[in-house]
């Protein structure tokens, strides 16, 4: 049975209005695929890690501050999903990785969020993919794969299909300018992943169909990174 982590982007899990629906399909299909593949899902802040995080500056807050607000949002975004994947998931979020290996033993879903300052969810995910040597990481997040710029504001954007981890951190560094292409997995987690040779996957979280592929077999949609 191959191991996978799935990184889903908080925007996915949580969005603006009328999440219940989505988030009660979302769950279906990591059950179904928990039946295929050794699950570990970590899950995001999303938009509401953004709104404390701004609310936070304009306060003044420093940093760690800020930080330590945004990984709240993570983990009750957490609490959500496992409430919905019901008896299927590990009754509670985990934050230790060494604690993720023992709850997965049952065959249960386990569910990580945001663990310390510094980082994002992508990073906690992709040491989690380390600790539990995954066959596979699944970048859940708003976009069907890395394109090679902002395809919201660039209608010639092209999406790769395949790519390096060279590729694509050269691209991350690329995030620190303004004018860089528009990257969807943070810098860290891609070095990470790209030292311990873990397939990583882009894939549109939304898309139910593409998701399900990315789990179960590695084949979708999206922007597969290896090599
Ligand atoms: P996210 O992982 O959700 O950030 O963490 P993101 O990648 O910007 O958003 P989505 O969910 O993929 O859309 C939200 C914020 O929480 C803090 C960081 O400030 C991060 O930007 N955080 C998160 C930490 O400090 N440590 C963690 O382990 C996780």
């Amino acid at each position: 049975m191959d191991t996978v982590v799935a990184s889903i982007g908080g925007s996915i899990l949580i969005p603006r209005s009328g999440g219940a629906g989505f988030i009660k399909r979302l769950a279906a299909v990591l059950v179904e695929a928990s039946n295929e593949v050794r699950l570990f899902v970590v899950t995001g802040g999303g938009w509401v890690s953004r709104y404390y995080i701004d609310l936070g500056k304009e306060i003044g807050a420093g940093e760690d501050a800020l930080d330590d607000v945004g990984i709240d949002p993570t983990r009750i975004n957490g609490k959500i999903l496992i409430m919905a994947l019901g008896g299927r998931a590990h009754g509670s979020i985990v934050l230790d990785f060494d604690q993720a290996v023992e709850a997965s033993k049952g065959g249960r879903i386990v569910v990580m969020a945001g663990t310390r300052p510094g980082q994002t969810t992508d990073a906690v995910a992709a040491q989690l993919s380390v600790k539990v040597k995954a066959d596979r990481f699944v970048n859940a997040t708003s976009v069907d794969g890395v394109y090679s710029d902002d395809p919201a504001k660039n209608p010639r954007a092209k999406r790769f299909p395949n790519m390096t981890f060279k590729e694509l951190f050269e691209m991350c560094g690329g995030i620190e300018h303004k004018a860089g292409p528009h990257v969807v997995v943070d810098a860290r987690a891609v070095d990470l992943l790209s030292h311990a040779k873990i397939k990583t996957i882009v894939v549109d979280g939304r898309d139910l169909d593409a998701l399900r592929g990315a789990l179960v077999s590695g084949e979708c949609r999206g922007t597969v990174v290896e090599g």
